[in-house]
């Protein structure tokens, strides 16, 4: 099914018990998989939910692996991107990476929520994620550079924000928060204080500023 502006489909595991089992798991993504097959713009796989049971088994590279052949048997035409957690190790960024690029996903999504913080067992959003949203952008920018398009996610308040992680590589930018705090306007208010400092910088293109900084 296709809509007047791109619809993203994202799937993740059921947080229960019984999808904790790895070949259980790869099921339960491949049932939510396989339904939305023609429907939507592109597919996110969110291997980073921070409060499922169980916790993230596929940040494991072998698991991954195991996950994306599966899918990629019943995958279309529509583009693969895959949601990381900010909480990665630089080596686990690398080795998700690697087996990311192996198995044809077309981007990656740095990050989702934080468990790293002092205030209880949830995930936090915002400010919170911003540093480790980054870092990682800015890594698998420099080491894997042009095998994937890279959507930065976490913290992005602005067009200052986001005009940052498009010069440390992003393509694309992503937000929740930002519009909690701001409202649904947030979104007209950055892409013209993107263009405003676009022009700023002299350029004329926005995909001319992607990775500037690094
Ligand atoms: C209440 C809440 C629910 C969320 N649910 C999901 C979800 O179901 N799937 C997902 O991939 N990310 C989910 N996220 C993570 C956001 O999509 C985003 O990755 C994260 O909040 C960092 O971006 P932000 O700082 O702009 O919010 C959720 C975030 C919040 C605050």
């Amino acid at each position: 099914m296709r809509f007047e502006i791109p619809i993203g489909v994202s799937v993740a595991k059921t947080n229960c018990a019984e999808t904790v089992e790895t070949g259980a798991a790869i099921a339960d993504y491949l049932k939510a998989y396989t339904a939305f097959k023609y429907i939507g713009s592109y597919d996110t796989i969110n291997i980073s939910c921070p409060n499922a049971f169980g916790g993230q088994p596929f940040v494991d590279a072998e698991r991954l692996s195991e996950l994306l052949i599966v899918l990629n048997a019943q995958r279309n035409n529509k583009p693969m991107f895959l949601k990381l957690s900010p909480d990665l190790t630089q080596d686990q960024l690398r080795d998700i990476a690697t087996v990311a690029k192996e198995q044809r996903v077309d981007g990656l999504i740095v990050s989702n929520l934080t468990k790293k913080h002092d205030f209880g067992d949830g995930g936090l959003s915002g400010k919170s994620v911003e540093p480790s949203a980054l870092k990682h952008l800015r890594y698998l920018a420099q080491e894997f550079s042009g095998d994937f398009v890279l959507i930065s996610c976490g913290g992005v308040f602005s067009g200052e924000d986001a005009y940052e992680r498009i010069r440390n590589g992003a393509s694309l930018v992503q937000l929740a928060t930002g519009m909690i705090f701001k409202g649904p306007q947030l979104i007209g208010q950055i892409n013209r204080d993107l263009a405003k400092l676009l022009r700023s910088d002299g350029y004329s293109n926005i995909s001319d500023a992607i990775g500037a900084d690094l």
